[in-house]
């Protein structure tokens, strides 16, 4: 089971250990995990799963593409847009993203 690395924008670091297929919003929500609220589900529609992701991870090599609708909901997530940003709630875990780290915006609401 892969562990991703839980940043929270304190600074404070944290490991998750994650089921192969969940996405990463799932996981931190159903560990009861601050930061991440998840609010539609996993639908791509809300933004309350935004994270920034570094893409120059080894780990990240292996993440998907930004969908359009990921990006333009993107646009609308509470803290600030960055390079890195992506929605958990489109990233399903593989055994490649062991080590992950994972940055968790200052707010979500
Ligand atoms: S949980 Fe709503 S966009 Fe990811």
């Amino acid at each position: 089971m892969p562990s991703i690395i839980l940043i929270h924008d304190d600074g404070t670091r944290e490991t998750l250990d994650v089921a192969v297929g969940t996405t990463i919003m799932h996981a931190v929500v159903a560990a009861g995990k601050d930061g991440i609220v998840g609010e539609c589900g996993g639908s791509a529609m809300c933004a309350t799963c935004h994270v920034y992701i570094d893409r120059d991870q080894e780990q990240a090599k292996s993440l998907p593409d930004v969908s359009a609708v990921e990006d333009a909901m993107l646009d609308s997530a509470t803290a600030e847009r960055r390079e890195t940003s992506r929605l958990s709630c489109q990233l399903r875990v593989t055994e490649a993203f062991e080590g992950l780290e994972v940055r968790l915006p200052e707010r979500q609401l």
